[in-house]
């Protein structure tokens, strides 16, 4: 198996709270990230596969920038998070977007044959979500 890997890059805002909550709660949850601020996240999306003995690919990595752009990127980049309809009811901290980006990509590369295998998103250099479904 092989497995190959396509990084790509947004700019987006967010901010961190439960509506659920007060807001000295949300305050000790969130700390800084209950203010709106803003992160260039980097994503990369990992797909495995067989070598195609015609290519010598697994997948045309061209394709899989393209679905990830249509799908992904020009939903969320230079948006506010939290107004974006597939973050609509939940809150866009990098683990749930890491899940919603992938019940999104899931179906999308299923009809190419292609298995996806994780989704990462680094929010910052330190702080990196993956999500292997
Ligand atoms: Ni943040």
């Amino acid at each position: 198996m092989l497995y190959i890997t396509r990084k790509e890059h947004f700019s987006a805002s967010h901010i961190l709270t439960n509506k659920k909550l007060t807001i000295k709660k949300n305050e000790k949850i969130f700390g800084k990230c209950n203010e709106y601020h803003g992160h260039n996240y980097y994503l990369e999306i990992t797909v495995c596969g067989k070598l195609k003995k015609e290519s010598g690919y697994v997948f045309d990595l061209k394709l899989l920038s393209k679905i990830i752009q249509d799908k992904i990127i020009s939903k969320v980049d230079h948006k506010l998070l939290n107004e974006v309809d597939i973050f609509k009811n939940t809150i866009p901290t990098t683990e749930n977007m890491a899940i919603i980006f992938w019940r999104i990509l899931k179906p999308e590369l299923d009809k190419y044959k292609i298995k996806l295998y994780s989704i990462k998103i680094y929010e910052t250099e330190k702080n990196i979500v993956e999500y292997r479904g």
